[in-house]
This record gives C-alpha cells, sequence and structure tokens, in this order.
C-alpha cells in the first residue's frame, strides 16, 4: 500500500499498552478496561492514574495519588503575573501551550529518570486546569481563586473557574467527559508527544508541543468549531438548509467522521446521553438541533458520496460543555486537562519501554519533488545576477 500523503493512516509505529480502540465495534479501552464502564463507575483521578500506571490503583496508591495532584494544582505566583500580561482577547490554547512549556522554567526539576517523569507527569495533570481556569478570570478581570483541596479534580476545576462549587450531577458529568477525553491511542497529538519524546526531550516540551497539536480544527479544535455551527444554525428547523449548504460549498461537518472508527463513536455515544438530560432539565434547544445535526450528516454523505459517517467525541461535547456554561473557547483546552493524563502516559512509555523492540527516533523518509538540475544540484547565482 502507498501509503504517501496519507497521514500514516494503517501505518503502525510503535507498540502501547495504555488504549486499543476496536474501530469497527465502536469500542475504546484504557488498559483493557472498557470505557462505558470506566465513565459509569470510576472518576477522573482514577483513570488518569489507570494511564500512567499498568492497572487501577489500590486505595492507598489512588489516595497517594490524589494527594500528589492536589499538592500539583497551584502555579508559581511569578506565572500568574506574566499571564496576567497577556493580551486578553489571545487563544486560550495559545496560552496554554506557552504556560506548560513556561513551567519548565519555573522550578527546577529533574527530568531524565522514570520516576522524575512520573512527579512531572503529576504536575502537569495537577496545574493543566489552573492555568486554564486562572486565564479565564484574569482575562475577564477577575480575582484568582485558590484551589479547594477538599474537591476532586473535576469540581476545583470548575470551582477555580466559576468561583462556585458545582452541584453532584454537573460535578458527576464533568468528571465523566474528562474520562473520556483522556487518551485515544496515536491520535495526532498523542504522537506528537510521542515524536517530541522520541528526541529525548523532556514531558513538558511533549505537552506543550502535544497542545498545538490539539489546537487545530481537524482535532480538538473541532468541539469549538461544532459549537459556533450551533449558534449559526440556531434552530432545529435551520439544520437541513445548512448542512446541504455546507456540503455545497465543499465544507465539512465539524463532530462528524473519524479516521479510525468505522462505526459510532462509543465516546459520543456517553455524551449524547447526558447532553440530552442536561437539555431536558435546562430547556436549551442545542442538543435537538446537535441531533439534527447527526441525522442531516448521515444522511448527506450517504447520498453525495456513498460514505457512512458517524458522530466523533466533538459533536456533543460541544452542547455539554455549553449548558454548563463553560465558555465556547475553553472546549479545547478543557480536553487538554483531560488528554494531558494520556499525553503524560504515553511520553514515559514512549522514554522508558522495558521491552524490546523499544520505540525508536521518529523519522520518516520523504519524497523529493521539488527542483532538480540534475546530479550536482543547481548554480548558486550572486544575488545581483537573479532575476
Ligand atoms: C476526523 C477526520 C479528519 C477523519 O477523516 P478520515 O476518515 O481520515 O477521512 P478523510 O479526511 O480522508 O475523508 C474521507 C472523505 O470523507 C469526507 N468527510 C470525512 N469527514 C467529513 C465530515 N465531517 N464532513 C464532511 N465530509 C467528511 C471527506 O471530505 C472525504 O471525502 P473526499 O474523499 O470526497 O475528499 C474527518 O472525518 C473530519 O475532518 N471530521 C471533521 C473534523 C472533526 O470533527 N475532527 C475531530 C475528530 S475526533
Amino acid at each position: 500500500m502507498d501509503t504517501k500523503n496519507q497521514g500514516l493512516r494503517g501505518v503502525v509505529v510503535a507498540d502501547t499498552k495504555i488504549s486499543n480502540i476496536d474501530g469497527a465495534r465502536g469500542r475504546l479501552f484504557y488498559r483493557g478496561y472498557d470505557i462505558a464502564d470506566l465513565a459509569e463507575k470510576s472518576n477522573f483521578e482514577e483513570v488518569a492514574y489507570l494511564l500512567l500506571h499498568d492497572d487501577l490503583p489500590t486505595s492507598e496508591d489512588l489516595s497517594q495519588f490524589r494527594s500528589a495532584l492536589i499538592e500539583a494544582r497551584r502555579i508559581p505566583k511569578q506565572m500568574q503575573i506574566n499571564m496576567g500580561n497577556w493580551r486578553k482577547d489571545a487563544d486560550p490554547m495559545d496560552m496554554l501551550q506557552a504556560f506548560v512549556a513556561a513551567l519548565a522554567g519555573y522550578y527546577d526539576e529533574e527530568f531524565s529518570s522514570k520516576e522524575a517523569s512520573y512527579d512531572r507527569a503529576t504536575n502537569l495533570v495537577g496545574k493543566v486546569p489552573t492555568i486554564v481556569a486562572s486565564w479565564q478570570r484574569l482575562r475577564n478581570g477577575l480575582d484568582l481563586i485558590d484551589m479547594d483541596p477538599d474537591v476532586g479534580h473535576a469540581a476545583n476545576f470548575l470551582y477555580m473557574m466559576t468561583g462556585e462549587r458545582p452541584d453532584a450531577e454537573t460535578e458527576k458529568i464533568f468528571d465523566t467527559c474528562l474520562i473520556l477525553h483522556a487518551d485515544h491511542t496515536f491520535n495526532a497529538s498523542t504522537f506528537t508527544a510521542r515524536q517530541v519524546a522520541s528526541t529525548r526531550a523532556h514531558m513538558y516540551s511533549a505537552a506543550s508541543a502535544a497542545i498545538g497539536s490539539l489546537s487545530g480544527e481537524l482535532h480538538g479544535g473541532a468541539n469549538y468549531e461544532v459549537m459556533r455551527m450551533l449558534l449559526d444554525i440556531g434552530s432545529a428547523d435551520g439544520v437541513d438548509e445548512w448542512i446541504g449548504a455546507r456540503m455545497d460549498a465543499g465544507g465539512r461537518i465539524m463532530g462528524m467522521g473519524h479516521a479510525v472508527y468505522r462505526t459510532y463513536d462509543p465516546r459520543a455515544r456517553i455524551l449524547k446521553e447526558m447532553s440530552r438530560r442536561l437539555a431536558e432539565k435546562t430547556g436549551e434547544p442545542w442538543f435537538e438541533i446537535t441531533e439534527r445535526v447527526e441525522r442531516a450528516a448521515i444522511r448527506e454523505m450517504r447520498e453525495r458520496k456513498g460514505i457512512d459517517i458517524y458522530p466523533n467525541v466533538d459533536l456533543y461535547s460541544a452542547s455539554l460543555y455549553y449548558m454548563l456554561g463553560i465558555p465556547m473557547d475553553l472546549n479545547t483546552p478543557i480536553f487538554a486537562i483531560s488528554r494531558v493524563a494520556g499525553w503524560a502516559a504515553h511520553v514515559i512509555e514512549e522514554k522508558f519501554a522495558e521491552a524490546a523492540p523499544k520505540p525508536a527516533l521518529y523519522r520518516p523518509k520523504a519524497a523529493y519533488v521539488g527542483k532538480d538540475c540534475g546530479p550536482d544540484g543547481c548554480e548558486y547565482k550572486p544575488l545581483n545576477l537573479r532575476k
């Protein structure tokens, strides 16, 4: 198979024990556990531990990991001051990418050992939500709120961002969203993180690069674009016309389609039900519009291209976050709050795989199709002789 210009589709680049997608059956497993089970019964801290280690934590492991995460929640004072100097309309993903990279400059930390990488991983999982929540408050001219050591990871983020403690239902919904977004094998941002780690660069550098990768609209940026689409459509009656016009123009329907799943994304199934329940409670139209988008996109793709596409993780998370009152441009940073656990696990696996074959520095080949002046190359002409 010629894999050139196929975005590495179908190319197996390394072994992993972290997650596994069954694209034909629409199943996703973290370290062997079905995410449907984890979404129902687990919590984000436990899932982050599971991804970073080989199995679910014992109660003692979990209690230690939780304490370490709580300890890691605070960011340096100087970082808060530096953040306050940014333009208030700066994109939160740009800010997050910059400040995650900057973490390396605030601490005198060791990076080379596996143990140190676990500490850096905990630090990242603890601090990324604080960076996002702090930016949300600073850009709105609000005072920062100190973390609450008595609440879980999901509730603490919502509290630090809004100043209000979420009710139990909101906390469970948000925690489930974090579980569902935490890992997804070699997706673009995770592969970015692994690629950076393969050069032996450190954890913060890999995570920062991954954030850049996540920001694009074909990856994590899709959930922001989904919400823009829903607002643009405005009401369920306008869906068919909007989708038809978008397809006529050759545009893509964000939140639909997937590079690996050939059936319904299992995460979308769970998010859809949570969005439905929240819409019933709030009376908002966003679930109904999204469901109509799903139907119209499936129908149009079948009719026009004979292709079956299904909702991906971004379709229903958009309406869900909107109904939770989360600003649209924080959808992708929230993805990062969760996915950082997966990135960190992959960085550790990439750098410290114990069994052979160990991953090697990534270095694909390119097919050169540029200028060719023969075996000796082109003649260098001085500036004044060039036309
Ligand atoms: C995610 C995505 C890149 C995966 O695509 P893929 O399965 O690798 O397939 P391709 O990008 O090669 O697309 C295959 C065909 O289906 C079409 N297609 C795929 N997803 C589509 C979508 N969401 N809307 C419209 N057309 C779509 C492509 O235009 C292409 O048609 P063509 O062959 O006539 O050019 C793609 O589905 C997409 O762009 N989705 C929207 C962005 C999104 O939601 N991203 C988040 C992913 S979790």
